[in-house]
């Protein structure tokens, strides 16, 4: 599967950037622990019961995303949004009347750390996975994420602002193992 997706991402028109999303995403799926380890390349083919997944967990070395980038990791067979948020990303999530938001909650209950912004990466309307994540990608008003399904627009922590998704990106258990390694799930 590697190889096949590999080949395919040589040839992507969104170049180095798209290159880059890729192999991470496949680095942090390799990254899987305990019985979920090598899960995600497993699932498409066999299945695998439900407590199986639940108990797979995904470690990610932070350390090559870079100020301003984006890269997506699979965690229980969906994609997870990694933003290593800017300052101005960070100000725009704590600038905000947390009691006029669809779905009210503060920055702080969102991260961990707030340079890194960990959110699930389908849509709460209907499981688009909005756009975002690439450079060039549009970001939608509040600059953090667009999905075009039906027009949803989420800010810099994830959090819906616009459209009919009715919730947040959901924030995945993360616990940071050491200063550049998080482990979710
Ligand atoms: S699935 Fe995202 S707006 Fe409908």
């Amino acid at each position: 599967m590697a190889a096949d997706s590999a080949h395919a991402s040589q040839h992507s028109p969104d170049g180095e950037e798209t290159r880059r999303d890729f192999l991470y995403l496949v680095a942090g799926a390799m990254g899987a622990v305990g019985t979920g380890a090598f899960a995600w390349p497993l699932i498409n083919s066999m299945n695998p019961s439900a407590d199986v997944l639940a108990l797979s967990s995904t470690e990610v070395d932070l350390t090559p995303i870079e100020v301003g980038q984006s890269v997506t990791v699979v965690w229980r067979d969906k994609p997870v949004f990694i933003r290593h948020r800017t300052e101005d990303e960070i100000a725009a999530a704590n600038d905000v009347a947390i009691n006029e938001l669809p779905d009210p909650q503060t920055d702080a209950d969102r991260v961990v750390k707030p340079e890194w912004l960990i959110v699930g990466g389908n849509c709460t309307h209907l499981g688009c996975v909005p756009l975002g994540q690439k450079t060039g990608d549009e970001k939608g008003e509040y600059d953090g994420w667009f999905c075009p399904c039906h027009g949803s627009h989420y800010d810099t922590s994830g959090r819906i602002r616009k459209g009919p998704a009715p919730l947040n990106l959901p924030v995945p258990p993360v616990e940071f193992l050491d200063d550049t390694t998080i482990k979710i799930g």
